[in-house]
């Protein structure tokens, strides 16, 4: 394992090199200790804290306070790791002034190494390079257009398999630092994987980006729901269930606290 900071340097590497990587979405603080010792190369404080932790139905209501705030704590847990924070929904689509000055707050504010856009921005992107914010893209299903999209796979048909690929020439021309691949079908995404220059990163995408991205907790297995393409490593959902019980039952048997656990 690499030691010292990821930076975004590496991660362009990791294409060059041929090398396959990871990267998850974190919200707090001791999670962002854990995978960062599990040796995740790239955290995403993602927008989907609103339906993964705040208890939001989408992630449309998230706002920059709410992203700042979980920023801030991943950034303290993340000792090696990138941390990319997630642009969220009405902070960087009225103006570019407007999206320049909220980029800026997670570098600044929350000390984020990169932030992600969601959808087409390439004039957005490029301004935010120029200011020195390096940029992750993200194309695809884009969760903020659930209204106008629904939560369908994208690029099914020629012409807007066409688009896709535009837009991704069009991010990594801005000077992206890598583009996430959401929900769009596996050729489409190889398709794309080996005419950008800049790594990929798939989620539910197919075996053929550069890199792969799950949400955490679709990871850990606390997730009611998961989507199809989401993979549980760990069944969290049963491990508190069983431990909360397992007090409830030793607090209600006078079982717990025992000598063990009292002070004398
Ligand atoms: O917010 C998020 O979790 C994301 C990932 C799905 C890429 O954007």
């Amino acid at each position: 394992m690499q030691a010292g900071r990821i930076t975004v340097r590496d991660v362009r590497a990791f294409k060059e090199r041929g090398e396959r990587f990871a990267m998850l979405t974190c919200y707090d603080h001791p999670t962002a200790r854990i995978l960062d010792d599990a040796g995740i190369p790239l955290l995403l404080v993602g927008d989907s804290v609103g339906n993964n932790v705040l208890g939001y139905e989408t992630t449309l209501p998230v706002t920059m306070e709410e992203m700042l705030h979980h920023t801030r704590a991943v950034v303290r847990g993340a000792a090696r790791a990138l941390v990319v924070g997630d642009m969220p929904f009405m902070s960087y689509q009225s103006s570019l002034e407007e999206g320049i000055r909220n980029a800026g707050r997670f570098l600044k504010e929350a000390g984020a190494h990169a932030v992600k856009l969601e959808g087409p921005h390439p004039e957005l992107a490029a301004k935010l390079v120029e200011q020195g914010i390096p940029i992750m893209g993200h194309l695809g299903l884009t969760p903020q257009s659930v209204n106008a999209t629904g939560y369908q796979v994208q690029g099914r048909t020629e012409e807007a398999a066409r688009r896709l690929l535009d837009s991704a020439h069009a991010m990594e021309k801005a000077g992206c630092f890598s583009i996430v691949l959401e929900a769009v079908p596996a050729d489409l995404a190889r398709q794309i994987t080996e005419s950008v220059a800049c790594p990929t990163i798939g989620i539910g995408a197919g075996p053929h980006c550069d890199g792969q991205v799950l949400v955490v907790n679709d990871v850990l297995g606390l997730t009611e729901r998961p989507p199809k393409f989401a993979k549980a490593y760990a069944n969290l959902r049963e491990e508190i269930a069983r431990a909360a019980a397992a007090f409830r039952e030793e607090v209600a048997a006078g079982t717990f606290p025992d000598e063990e656990h009292s002070y004398h």
